[in-house]
């Protein structure tokens, strides 16, 4: 994944947790340089890894993990460099679940080794939206239920999200969003 995904990593936990757990983290998964270039592709391998390494060390479930930091990438891309494509992909919390492919499709243009996921939407009500979440990668889910939290609270509404499809069944998963 980009680099950019790693720097998030980094960013949570160091800001969350403090520089220390972070450098515990960095040097359990033996990745050696002084930082991640955001633009530069790495093995997916160093993200599951940075992944594994922080359960361990903040001895939360590699679960929580992921979803603190769905929830944290919609901040960190916003102050990034990305606040207007963010902006630009919908004005309601049902428009931008809709937009979440040329969200991707538009990233691919600065990023073009992106592998992102596939979304698909079909709203249920004003206020209920059913997500179906693809990936070639596999593990990711729980990352999916914090993003889709930040992105309520980014449109100030206080989300339910029920998982009613899974990827081990079905080969995707599929939630159910109401706000
Ligand atoms: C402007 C904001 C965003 C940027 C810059 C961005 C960029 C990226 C990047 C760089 C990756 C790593 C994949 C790779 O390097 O091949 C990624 C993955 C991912 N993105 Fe986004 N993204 C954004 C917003 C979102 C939002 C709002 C969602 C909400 C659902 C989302 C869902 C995901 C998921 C689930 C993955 C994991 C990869 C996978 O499932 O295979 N992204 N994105």
């Amino acid at each position: 994944m980009y680099g950019m995904v790693n720097k998030a990593i980094q960013d949570l936990v160091s800001t969350n947790f403090g520089e220390d757990k972070w450098l515990a983290i960095k040097e359990k998964v033996g990745f050696e340089d002084d930082f991640f270039i955001s633009m530069q592709s790495y093995p997916d391998e160093l993200t599951y890894d940075l992944v594994g390494a922080a359960s361990e060390v903040l001895e939360l479930e590699p679960a929580a993990i992921l979803e603190a930091f769905g929830e944290y990438w919609i901040l960190y891309t916003a102050e990034e460099g990305y606040g207007e494509m963010l902006a630009l992909s919908g004005s309601t919390l049902a428009e931008f679940l809709g937009n979440l492919n040329l969200l991707h499709e538009r990233i691919t243009n600065i990023m073009p080794q992106l592998k992102p996921p596939k979304f698909s939407t079909k709203e249920i009500s004003e206020n209920q939206v059913e997500l179906t979440y693809e990936s070639d990668r596999d593990g990711l889910t729980s990352m999916v239920v914090g993003l889709l939290r930040g992105l309520g609270k980014r449109f100030g509404k206080n989300c339910e999200i029920n998982q009613t499809e899974f990827r081990a069944d079905s080969g995707k998963d599929v939630f159910n969003v109401s706000w």
